[in-house]
């Protein structure tokens, strides 16, 4: 074993962080925490793990679910497909795998959501396989200590980084040195300002010996996001509001929102044309209800919400009308919720 594994991982043992799945030995849960960890803090994910292990406690009572009720216990989360690949692998591990997690790391990419990552994870963790798993965590502590200034994301970079993940990892220990790195990237070796006075590797670092730690790892610069102006309309009849459901695949698939397009100027006058041209609903403009900013992945979008009656519908069949009371009910992104809120407000 080399002095790195070595000194982690006595220092993880001290030092580690308490969570939740690191005391479910059940594979199910370090499968849950693992897709919930993708993207999102640990902060931030523990409630929601807590709740869904209280919801679905296994394999077969997340496969059996409606998937509304699924996504109703990702919402806030973000990043949908998670929750939708999630609930198909549970139905693939009942139909084909007896409801067992495989064990492999091969089988175990086979299944929908599980990259090489996440499958090195589980089978590290989970399995005690000698599976080297490597995360935007994992790859900043690498570059720091091999000082690697490739930038990240090329072919090059991934090579280096795979390669040296599978050269030093301790055969036998693969899981708690995987957490290892995990605890040290979150705790230590953070993204800006990393406390290398405190690191328990820091004689080891090739980065801080040459005082670029900061300087690593090397990002490709990143593209401006395009940003577009939706308006939403809010039709509200007898206590009811009319939501739309997005389509099952891509974006938020199968959540709801309030019926809404792209406008390209002012989102007042450009609202009931695409109201029109989208949902074959004719509305007429009450009042406005505020505006909702948020950042996807590949664009930021502000969306204005109106409330609107309705004049006129041969409503498309993606539309139900939910009674105000009911909308906790149905999954939405955070964009729509916040318009759901900002309605209940102007409501009382
Ligand atoms: N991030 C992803 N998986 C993790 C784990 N098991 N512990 C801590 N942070 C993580």
């Amino acid at each position: 074993m080399t002095a790195l594994a070595r000194r982690l991982l006595i220092w993880y043992r001290q030092n580690k962080r308490i969570l939740p799945w690191r005391d479910h030995p059940d594979p199910y849960a370090v499968w849950i925490s693992e897709i919930m960890l993708q993207q999102t803090r640990v902060d931030t994910v523990i409630p929601y793990f807590e709740r869904w292990l209280a919801h679905f406690p296994d394999v077969e009572s997340l496969a059996s679910a409606p998937e509304q009720d699924v996504l109703n216990h990702w919402e806030g989360l973000g990043y949908y497909s998670r929750a939708r690949n999630l609930h198909r692998a549970a139905q693939v591990l009942v139909d084909e795998y007896d409801g067992q997690l495989p064990v492999d790391v091969e089988t175990l990419q086979n299944l929908p959501g599980i990259g090489r990552y996440t499958a090195a994870a589980i089978a590290s963790m989970a399995f005690g396989r000698d599976a080297a798993a490597l995360d935007g965590n994992i790859r900043r502590v690498y570059a720091r200590i091999f000082n690697i200034d490739e930038p990240l994301g090329t072919t090059q970079a991934e090579k280096t980084f795979w390669d040296l993940a599978e050269e030093v990892l301790p055969l036998g220990e693969a899981g708690d040195y995987n957490q290892a790195l995990m605890d040290l990237g979150a705790t230590i070796c953070s993204p800006r300002s990393p406390v290398c006075e405190e690191c328990p590797i820091n004689d080891l670092c090739q980065a801080y010996a040459l005082g670029v730690q900061d300087a690593r790892p090397v990002r490709r610069a990143k593209k401006a996001l395009p940003h577009y102006v939706h308006a939403a309309a809010v039709i509200v009849e007898d206590g009811r509001v009319l939501l739309a459901q997005r389509p099952a695949d891509g974006l938020l698939g199968g959540m709801w929102e309030f019926p809404n397009g792209r406008v390209d100027d002012d989102p007042a006058e450009g609202l009931a044309a695409v109201i029109e041209s989208g949902y074959q609903l004719k509305v007429k403009i009450l009042n406005p209800l505020g505006e909702v900013r948020h950042a996807y992945t590949h664009f930021k979008v502000t969306v204005y919400a109106f409330r609107c009656d309705l004049i006129q519908s041969s409503p498309k069949e993606n539309l139900r009308w939910v009674a105000v009371g009911d909308l906790d009910a149905y999954p939405m992104g955070k964009v729509d919720r916040q318009i759901a809120l900002k309605m209940g407000q102007t409501e009382q």
